[in-house]
Parts: C-alpha cells; sequence; structure tokens
C-alpha cells in the first residue's frame, strides 16, 4: 500500500492544467502516494449551491493531506445569478472555498515561499548609483495568518438593530451614525492571541531552523491600535522564546516601500490575513511572480499545498495550456517536504532550478509576452512542456 493518500482538488480553470503536471513531477520523484481527486469550486456552487462539497471535507478529514489548483470566485450578486434555477431563493451563499476549507480545518499557518531562482529573467533588480544593476537573491517566506483577520467572514451590508447598536455605542462610530443601512458596510477585522501566537511561532521556527536571523512583523498598529495591537504584543512576547533571532516590526505600507529598496533583508515576514495576503503577492513579485508562488495551508491536522495565483479564466480554454505551472509543483514540494520527505522536495525544488538557470524551456510568462495562443507560436513552453523539463531532469 502507498505510504500516502493525497487528496487532488484541481478545482477550475488553470487548476485542471497544472495540478496534473504536478502529479507528473511527484511519480518522477518517487512520492510514494495514492491521489483521490475530489471536486471543489464553481461548478460544485453552480449545480449544488456548495463550493466546498461533504465528500471533499469528508476525504480531507480522512486523509489528512490536500493539494489544490485553483477556484473561481466572484461576488455574491454574480454568484446568485449563476445558480442553477431550483437552487435560486433558497437561501445559499456563496463563500469562496478555499476561505471555508482553510477556517473549517483550522490550516491558519499560511507559508508562502518567494525565493528567487539563479536565471530567472523574471528575478527582481535593482539600479545602482554607478548606472549598473544589481541583482540582490531574495529569499522571503511569508507566514500569513490564514483563518482571521479581515477574512473572518464577520461583515455586513446593513448591519442589524442589535450590531448597529453596539456600534453607535463606539465613540468614533458618531462619524457614520447617521449612514442609512443599505449604504453601510462593515468587515470585522478579528485577531485572537491563540492564532497570534501560533503563526509568529511558526515564523520564529521557520528562522531557527532556516538559520535566519531576524524575524519581521508586519502590521500596521499605530493606527489599527487592537488588533495590529494584538499581533505586536503577541510577536514581543513569542520573541523571548528565541533570545538568538531578532525581531523587526515594519508597517505594511512602509513594507511594501522596501521591497523596492532593501527586499534581500527580510527573509521571514509574519502577518495577519489580508496584510499577508498582501505582502506574499508583493514578494511573488520579485521572483518571478505568480507563475512561481508556492503555498502550504498548515493546520495541527489537515494540510493543504496550492499555488498562490487564481483560476486566471482567460487562459483556461487555452490548448495547449501555456501558464507556467511552476507554482503549482513547488507547491506540491512543500507538501512533500511537509510530511517530511525533505531529500525528495529539494529534488524537486533542484529540478526547477536546473530548468529556469538554463533557460531552453520558458513559458510565456518568463519571456515577458502577453500569453494568448499566439504565445506558443512566439516561442513560449506549453504548460506541459515546462513540466516535461522538470521531469527530464528528475
Ligand atoms: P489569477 O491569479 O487567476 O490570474 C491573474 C493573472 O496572473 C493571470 O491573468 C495571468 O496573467 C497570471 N497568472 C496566474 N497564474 C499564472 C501561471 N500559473 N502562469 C502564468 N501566469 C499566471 O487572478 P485573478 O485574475 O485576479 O482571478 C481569477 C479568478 O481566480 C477569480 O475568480 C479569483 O477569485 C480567483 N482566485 C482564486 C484563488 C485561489 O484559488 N486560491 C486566488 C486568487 C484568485
Ligand atoms: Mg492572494
Amino acid at each position: 500500500m502507498p505510504k500516502y493518500t493525497v487528496i487532488t482538488m484541481p478545482g477550475d480553470g488553470i487548476g485542471n492544467q497544472v495540478l496534473p503536471e504536478s502529479l507528473r513531477v511527484l511519480k518522477a520523484v518517487g512520492f510514494d502516494a495514492d491521489y483521490i481527486h475530489a471536486d471543489i469550486g464553481w461548478d460544485c456552487w453552480c449545480t449544488q449551491g456548495n463550493a466546498l462539497p461533504d465528500r471533499t471535507i469528508d476525504l480531507l478529514t480522512k486523509h489528512k493531506l490536500g493539494l489544490f489548483g485553483a477556484i473561481t470566485s466572484k461576488p455574491n450578486k454574480a454568484a446568485q445569478a449563476e445558480l442553477k434555477p431550483e437552487l435560486q431563493g433558497k437561501g445559499h451563499v456563496y463563500y469562496s472555498p478555499i476561505v471555508t476549507m482553510r477556517q473549517k480545518f483550522n490550516l491558519d499557518i499560511c507559508m508562502r515561499p518567494c525565493i528567487g531562482f539563479i536565471g530567472n529573467p523574471l528575478n527582481y533588480i535593482r539600479k545602482r548609483t554607478d548606472g549598473g544593476f544589481d541583482e540582490p537573491h531574495i529569499n522571503t517566506t511569508i507566514f500569513r495568518q490564514g483563518t482571521e483577520g479581515m477574512y473572518a467572514g464577520v461583515e455586513w451590508t446593513n448591519p442589524p438593530e442589535n450590531v448597529r447598536a453596539t456600534l453607535n455605542s463606539h465613540p468614533r462610530f458618531k462619524a457614520f451614525a447617521n449612514v442609512p443601512g443599505p449604504d453601510l458596510a462593515v468587515s470585522v477585522r478579528i485577531i485572537t492571541r491563540n492564532a497570534a501566537r501560533r503563526i509568529i511561532t511558526a515564523a520564529f521556527e521557520h528562522a531557527k531552523k532556516s538559520k535566519f536571523k531576524a524575524v519581521t512583523i508586519c502590521e500596521k498598529p499605530n493606527v489599527l491600535r487592537e488588533t495590529s495591537g494584538l499581533m505586536e504584543e503577541a510577536a514581543k512576547e513569542v520573541h523571548k522564546q528565541y533570545p538568538d533571532i531578532q525581531l523587526w516590526s515594519t508597517n505594511i505600507d512602509a513594507q511594501l516601500m522596501w521591497l523596492n529598496k532593501n527586499p534581500e533583508d527580510y527573509n521571514v515576514v509574519v502577518a495577519s490575513n489580508l496584510f499577508g495576503d498582501i505582502l506574499s503577492d508583493a514578494f511573488a513579485g520579485l521572483v518571478g511572480g505568480l507563475g512561481f508562488a508556492a503555498s502550504g495551508n498548515i493546520g495541527d491536522g489537515v494540510a493543504v499545498f496550492e499555488p498562490t495565483h487564481g483560476s486566471a479564466p482567460k487562459y483556461a480554454e487555452l490548448n495547449p495550456p501555456i501558464v507556467n505551472p511552476i507554482a503549482m509543483i513547488l507547491s506540491a514540494a512543500m507538501m512533500v517536504e511537509h510530511v517530511g520527505e525533505t531529500d525528495k522536495s529539494d529534488r524537486i525544488k533542484n529540478a526547477v532550478a536546473a530548468v529556469v538557470k538554463e533557460g531552453k524551456v520558458r513559458t510565456y510568462d518568463m519571456m515577458r509576452i502577453s500569453g494568448g495562443a499566439r504565445s506558443i507560436s512566439q516561442g513560449a513552453a506549453s504548460t506541459t512542456q515546462m513540466a516535461d523539463a522538470i521531469v527530464a531532469r528528475l
């Protein structure tokens, strides 16, 4: 019997193009696993009124390990309109299945490495004062809290009476007291000490394991005094257990500016949900963008690995597919590392590094040309050709 069972959830759009390629890579590296397909995403919503079906939840509960491609999310009104007629008006509400999955299984540690590969033409470069250019090596891992913060999902347009009354009791709400309900939307930013400690501890553990000198907490405590304040307080508390590692603190706005100045100084950055989401896309931009951005959503029991990118609908119908499978393949490598097969995970990463460095096989994004049916005739590798090159290295 194989050592692992992995639940594969390709989801929507390009998720269906990249996930199968990652399975070929896992096979080539000799990862000893069975794979069970599970549905997730837009079709499930349209036909069942639920984008994360019970069978998928049951399979993840049982087998604990998931690989996920991407889903399509749409705002509530658009989602309602696409629900099949029999289901309309029955009170179904669209929730992003990946957000729901993170909350349901408490996948609160969202780990997003942004590590530059040598020879990637998309790497960040910086102009020197002498007119030349530096290409600093970026090696940053973002630890994004995955279950709460701005994405806790506690929000209203036209808040109910009791909520409105509570808001009215806050002195700062006076400025909004006369806004009519339908014109008022409120999202609650929830930070709990426990979850803050967990994500910050994961960041320090990573810094310790990788021998990095500092962990940066990136919030905005001068303005978001309560929620970012609690994150900062938790960071100082956890830091006491890691006296050999420095704790740096930056504000989210300033941190995004530092990205253009000295991004190589930040190896481990930890943040609440929304800020972590922003930071991980921003750092990913320095190492090749979404085609290279992998992630893991890790809880105490279940762990699900996925590229940071979405379903890229505009490329989903192209045949052959053109999108870069590297983000998905690196996510699979993170899964392999998560279960302790570090040697195999290193082999996958080395194979990707070798293909990138050689530079013969490049998807359209790596050529800085626009994506589309013409990309291939312009010399871009297809999704499959990129995976072929990586498999060949293995
Ligand atoms: P997206 O990540 O799907 O695509 C944005 C653009 O990034 C694409 O048009 C393409 O130019 C580029 N890109 C993405 N993946 C790439 C790859 N592997 N190789 C090369 N280029 C790549 O984000 P977008 O367009 O904002 O959202 C599309 C849909 O995906 C929406 O419905 C959104 O809600 C959903 N989404 C889902 C996520 C998830 O499943 N975790 C995350 C982000 C968005
Ligand atoms: Mg994102």
